[in-house]
């Protein structure tokens, strides 16, 4: 087994492949008013698929459920049919950073946890044209909540350089031409109930199993790592919702 399939057993079950929960997913899509009674949607970076099959239940529209990974095409798949709405959703296993679709295609453009692969103000920049005049994009993303955070945690954050305060976000909202319809940072609860109370219990589980198999520690130890910077500094960082519109 090679470092990514370690990787893969680890993260590649949990519930959800980031901070997020279905109440922060209904709080953005709340603040999106005037959508047609059957929205179209592109889920960008879906991963394992929570948020949109809870984008299916709350739009009763249609979803292009697109991520990198056949593992997360695969579970997205088994979690709109178990839900009853797998008639609704299309999946496409492709790199964001090549996403060809036909210009003005979507009513709204979502991405929890994921723009990053592109780059916050270049993701936003580069979905705007797939959005219908009028749209509307949501994303999830890396904040800073506490001015000065201390080094450690500073250190942590510089493999994801473009981690800002919400108000940096915002301004790049504004500059790339979209209305500012919102935003919300994410609660605790989002981070440790779906995303890292399962992780640690994975990572206990692993322990033992994995001992001595290089990849696989260093896998496990990069876990920790982040499982203890949160432990330590959650009142410095979360992510931040920013709902924003396509001028009509
Ligand atoms: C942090 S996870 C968030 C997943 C999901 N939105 C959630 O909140 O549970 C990021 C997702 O982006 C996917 N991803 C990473 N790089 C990608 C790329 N270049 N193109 C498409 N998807 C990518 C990963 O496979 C993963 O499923």
């Amino acid at each position: 087994m090679e470092r990514i399939d370690f990787f893969l057993e680890l993260y590649g079950a949990l519930p959800r492949a980031g901070p997020g929960d279905n109440a922060s997913t209904g709080r953005a899509f709340s603040m999106m008013k005037g959508l047609p009674p059957t929205p179209t949607i592109l889920d960008i970076g879906c991963g394992p698929g929570m948020q949109t099959v809870e984008l299916l239940r709350l739009s009763g529209g249609t979803v292009v459920a697109l991520d990198l990974l056949p593992q997360m095409i695969a579970r997205v798949k088994e979690a709109a049919e178990r839900a009853g709405s797998a008639d609704r959703v299309e999946t496409i296993q492709a790199d964001m950073n090549e996403m060809a679709f036909e210009p003005a295609s979507f009513d709204i453009v979502w991405s929890e946890g994921a723009i990053y692969f592109i780059g916050f103000e270049k993701g936003l920049e580069k979905v705007r044209q797939f959005v219908k005049p009028g749209g509307y994009v949501a994303v999830s993303e890396a904040v800073w909540l506490e001015p000065d955070p201390p080094e450690e945690v500073v250190e942590f954050w510089q493999a994801y350089p473009e981690i800002d305060t919400v108000e940096s976000k915002l301004r790049v909202v504004s500059r790339l031409g979209y209305e500012n319809v919102g935003h919300f940072v994410l609660p605790t609860s989002s981070w440790t109930e779906l995303y890292y109370e399962p992780l640690a219990n994975r990572v206990s589980k692993y322990e033992p199993e994995w001992k001595g198999i290089a990849e696989a520690e260093d896998v496990l130890a990069e876990a920790r790592t982040e499982l203890d910077m949160f432990a330590k500094y959650a009142r410095y960082y979360s992510y931040a919702f920013f709902v924003m519109r396509k001028q009509s």
